[in-house]
């Protein structure tokens, strides 16, 4: 259904011809995609950052990236108001290579995750996701990305309009709304916890000075969104131009992050400092002999020496400039990996798995007085990442070198606040240490009422939250990851509590409301929503289906079925948990009986539950022996969540068959 509404609103739209005007001898941008194959035919694309891109034989290859956002990026002015489906093959060393969205709004600039996939160095992996564009930003641009510095090579790129195309290269900017009489969520609180945003560095020189009052008005906790991280205090300059002299302590430059002090030493704020040891944006050269790429990885003693080095060099230089305005820092982020165990990455490779621990010996050593020490995560409320974070950060609390945990939370309405309290309570009593929510998003379900129905969700949250506290939970402060939809790094899901012209969402009433009493009030266009239990059932004969992809994976209607002409095919998924994912937020609450033939060269293929922080496997088909497998059975859907969906997976990425798919109500 999906694709033959694409391609219904392609055949419209070839009629229709716009252009964006390109300098610098870009191609015109005209009808509804670009598609680049980098073929010398099209040239959609300019350089992005420090880095130099070679075209031949079809491929783009980005090479000397001297940071992890420089490559290429294409200019997608005509494509405003529009939401957008993005697909690049790219290969790379890089762990992780990322597409991502830039725009100017309101005198911010945004940079948004459209998607990112773990590829390969050898082959083209395929990258995949959607994101509406708002109307009110000027100068978008589609850019690649990824974690660390290494090449890129990119074969293709299609950038896309999905639905129905608007054309706003006009549209007239919504007034901003002066947020000085908004209740005040820092005063709200107050006897609970302190209540904070992360702000890039672009609201603290906004020419409007709406931003700042907002932040004035709401938080008394700032954190640097990205201003704080390794690669913007690494001074990659100076350190690579005479790596003798910086061997054991590389350069640093603080002059992105001073801004944000300033305003906060200035206006009394309190800030918690983002990010010391990570992953990602920590350019790759920090790991090397001479700080070489092409040469061998440090020794643990070396690198030892640099992390020892840069902990205390950051933390005392915070101090010793603006001192008392860092009160916590986030010593290691992310360490746990996805699927168990602590992931893989630079400083496991270099120091060996108690890189951790070594951070937060170093980090307690050197840290000024009063000063909290945390451990920063996401999906730190699902059950397996719960154990991974708490075997890892159970020697630290035993050796007294940390104060606190971090739960990033960028979640869905899909979580249920009860297994959220009981993850924070479990941190709390195990570790001993204090609990910060320290990047909460909340994505707008896909409802008939998404911010109504957001903010309902927002009310319950807070409310378990009061009541946690109230209870002994040792929650001391809860920061949201942004000031506004428009400014989130996941702005098509509109996760944060004010619109973008900042006038305050139902999301923001239900925090208010969640303390003061009263209800989130219902919106005058509130679609009233009866009790649907229409079974969903699909046999694809009509080459028809309603669900979609999971991440990368691909769905195509194919011959050689259980049952009939065609079935379904997944393919093209480069993990396992890429599967054929299907909205089931009708059945929430209810007890469903499901049924389906499977076929797969996997060993098993699961019938899964997207709840937020766990995945509960409905069944686990065995397809091992090759041939359609027929399944039923039944599963009582969770309450308490206003969204739903469940997914086919297989456990292995090979390709996966699907055919006379029912879920009814018992
Ligand atoms: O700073 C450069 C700029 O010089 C350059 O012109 C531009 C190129 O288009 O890129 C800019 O870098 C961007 C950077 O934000 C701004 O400092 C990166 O492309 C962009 O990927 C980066 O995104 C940030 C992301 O972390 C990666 O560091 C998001 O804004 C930020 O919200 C996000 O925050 C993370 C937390 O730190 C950890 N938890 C997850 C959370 C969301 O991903």
């Amino acid at each position: 259904m999906r694709k033959k509404m694409r391609s219904v609103v392609a055949l419209i739209l070839a009629a229709a011809c716009f252009f964006t005007a390109c300098s610098g001898g870009l191609t015109k941008v005209t009808g509804t995609v670009i598609e680049e194959n980098f073929d010398g035919s099209t040239k959609y694309w300019r350089e992005n950052g420090d880095c130099k891109v070679t075209v031949s034989n079809g491929e783009a290859v980005i090479s000397d990236r001297k940071t992890s956002n420089a490559g290429i990026e294409f200019p997608c002015d005509a494509f405003r108001g529009n939401t957008i489906n993005v697909t690049v093959f790219a290969k790379s060393a890089n762990p992780t290579v990322r597409i991502s969205l830039r725009y100017e709004i309101y005198g911010n600039i945004s940079y948004v995750t459209i998607a990112e996939t773990s590829v390969l160095e050898t082959s083209y992996l395929p990258i995949i996701g959607d994101i509406t564009i708002p109307a009110n930003a000027s100068d978008p641009v589609v850019y690649i990305e990824a974690t660390d510095v290494m090449d890129i090579s990119v074969k293709s790129v299609k950038i896309e309009v999905t639905g129905d195309y608007n054309d706003l290269t006009s549209t007239p900017v919504d007034a901003l709304q002066d947020p000085s009489g908004y209740e005040s969520l820092k005063d709200l609180y107050s006897d609970y916890f302190m209540v904070g945003s992360a702000i890039p560095a672009t609201v603290i020189d906004n020419p409007n000075p709406e931003f700042l009052q907002l932040v004035d008005v709401e938080f008394n906790s700032v954190t640097p969104e990205n201003e704080l991280k390794p690669e913007n205090v690494l001074d990659a300059e100076t350190t690579l131009a005479d790596p003798a002299t910086y061997n054991e302590c590389p350069a640093l430059d603080f002059t992105a992050a001073k801004p944000i002090l300033d305003y906060c030493q200035e206006n009394g704020l309190k800030m918690r400092g983002h990010t010391l040891i990570w992953y990602s944006q920590t350019p790759s050269w920090l790991f090397f002999e001479n700080y070489d790429v092409n040469g061998t990885l440090a020794s643990r003693d070396l690198m030892l020496t640099r992390m020892e080095n840069y902990i205390d060099s950051v933390m005392n230089w915070c101090e010793e400039n603006y001192p008392g305005v860092i009160y916590a820092w986030d010593v290691v982020n992310e360490a746990a990996g996805d699927n168990g165990g602590m992931r893989d990455c630079y400083w496991k490779m270099t120091v060996g798995d108690d890189y951790v621990e070594k951070a937060f010996e170093f980090a307690r050593l050197h840290a000024p007085d009063g000063v909290q020490l945390f451990y920063n995560d996401y999906n730190s409320y699902s059950p397996n990442k719960q154990q991974v974070i708490i075997d890892m950060l159970t020697p630290i609390a035993e050796a007294g070198n940390i104060d606190g945990m971090g739960m990033q939370s960028h979640i869905s309405s899909g979580l249920q606040p009860d297994s959220y309290i009981e993850a924070m309570n479990r941190y709390a009593d195990e570790l001993g240490v204090v609990i910060h929510i320290t990047e909460l998003d909340v994505s707008a379900p896909p409802s008939a009422n998404p911010y109504y129905d957001q903010g309902v969700y927002m009310k319950s949250l807070f409310e378990a939250l009061i009541d946690a506290v109230d209870n002994g939970t040792p929650l001391e402060c809860v920061t949201f990851w942004g000031l506004t939809d428009d400014m989130s790094w996941k702005s098509s899901e509109l996760p944060l509590l004010f619109y973008g012209n900042l006038a305050p969402k139902p999301a923001f009433e239900g925090v208010v409301c969640a303390i003061k009493g009263g209800d989130v009030t219902k919106p005058e266009d509130y679609v009233e929503v009866a009790d649907d239990f229409t079974p969903i059932s699909e046999d694809y004969e009509d080459q028809e289906f309603i669900g979609g992809p999971r991440y990368s994976s691909t769905q195509a209607i194919v011959g050689n079925a259980y049952d009939g002409d065609y079935c379904l095919e997944n393919s093209g998924g480069s993990a396992e948990y890429d599967g054929y994912s299907i909205d089931v937020s009708r059945f929430i609450g209810q007890s469903i009986h499901f049924s389906f033939a499977v076929k797969s060269n996997a060993d098993m293929v699961c019938f899964t539950a997207d709840i937020d922080g766990s995945w509960p496997h409905l069944c686990e088909v065995d397809t091992s022996g090759g041939d359609w497998v027929f399944y039923e059975g039944d599963y009582q859907v969770p309450s308490g969540m206003t969204n739903l969906s469940v997914y086919f997976e297989s456990s292995d990425t090979s390709s996966f068959y699907l055919d006379d798919l029912t879920i009814e109500v018992n």
